[in-house]
């Protein structure tokens, strides 16, 4: 039986995400449907699959059809049933939300800043799967920037100016923005992660599309630059690739699945009043396969 006769694409924004109906994840999927949605997922960049109830040992069975995947180094934010779990909730696993003073409930809020999971690594993730177990429409919604668009709408001097520049990304940078957990000396338990340096211009390995690679949580500098001449660059950058024509809101309806490509994409959560508003995501994280090519 051809299985993706069944399946029904639509796309969700003119330039970033697909829909795709008719897959039931809570089944293992064929080699056949799985090249099918990789297809569609290196055209749209972002994937969403409604309506899938699926535990978390099938969310790890289908991510691992597209490589390993990573544990997160905020130990606090992992399952305590599958590491490959990383749990981006304001509710702990007994079902309460986190107390707001607590570092784990501060390192949280720094998913609303921009940015690409696991640019803090030498080879950062290839892509990740979210599914949204207890979503809110008060806020909570996620944005996700097409970074392929955003370069190719540059002019040729910008494309110039960027063209050989490397950026350094640092883990514990993200701590550093954010006031609160500046303030408290017990950050939470993190896997220690030396500081790496990436292009800022890349080159998708299979699309051979060149994108901006920034992620403003991680960006410490560019290379060679001023601190001031390199944060107005990246500043200026970020503002030109969040512009509205390049990014998809997700509005999160329980168990939808979202798939994105960390390589030519970046996200951020939307705001929530997290005090009171129960929101809780899972997220696996996949294995990048190389390091970012130079564009
Ligand atoms: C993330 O940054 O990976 C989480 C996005 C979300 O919670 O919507």
């Amino acid at each position: 039986m051809n299985e993706y006769r069944e399946i029904e694409v639509s796309a969700l924004h003119p330039k970033i995400g697909g829909k795709l109906d008719g897959i039931d994840l809570q089944e293992n999927i064929s080699d056949e449907v799985r090249e099918k949605i990789h297809e569609q997922w290196m055209r749209f960049m972002v994937l969403v699959f409604p309506n899938q109830a699926i535990s978390d040992e099938q969310h790890i069975a289908f991510g691992r059809k597209f490589g390993e995947l990573e544990v997160h180094p905020s130990v606090a934010h992992r399952s305590s049933r599958n590491k490959e779990i990383y749990r981006v909730s304001n509710v702990d696993e007994a079902g309460e939300i986190i107390p707001q003073e607590t570092a784990s409930w501060q390192y949280l809020n720094l998913t609303w800043l921009w940015h690409t999971d696991s640019s803090f690594r030498q080879i950062p993730s290839l892509g990740s799967i979210l599914h949204g177990i207890e979503t809110t429409r008060s806020g909570g919604n996620t944005l996700f920037a097409n970074l392929c668009e955003s370069y190719e709408a540059l002019s040729d001097s910008q494309k110039s100016e960027i063209q050989d520049l490397w950026v350094i990304h640092d883990h514990d940078y993200i701590l550093s923005l954010s006031p609160e957990l500046s303030k408290i000396p017990e950050k939470g338990d993190y896997t220690p992660m030396p500081q790496v340096r990436h292009p800022l211009v890349r080159i998708h390995p299979v699309t051979q599309r060149k994108s901006i690679f920034i992620s403003p949580h991680t960006m410490v500098g560019i290379e060679g630059m001023s601190e001031k001449d390199g944060r107005g660059l990246l500043d200026e950058l970020i503002e030109h690739a969040t512009q509205e024509k390049f990014v998809y809101k997700h509005q999160w309806q329980n168990d939808d699945i979202v798939m994105w490509d960390n390589r030519c994409t970046m996200h951020c959560v939307e705001p929530y009043d997290n005090t009171t508003t129960r929101r809780i995501m899972h997220r696996v994280t996949i294995v990048g396969e190389e390091k970012p090519i130079p564009g």
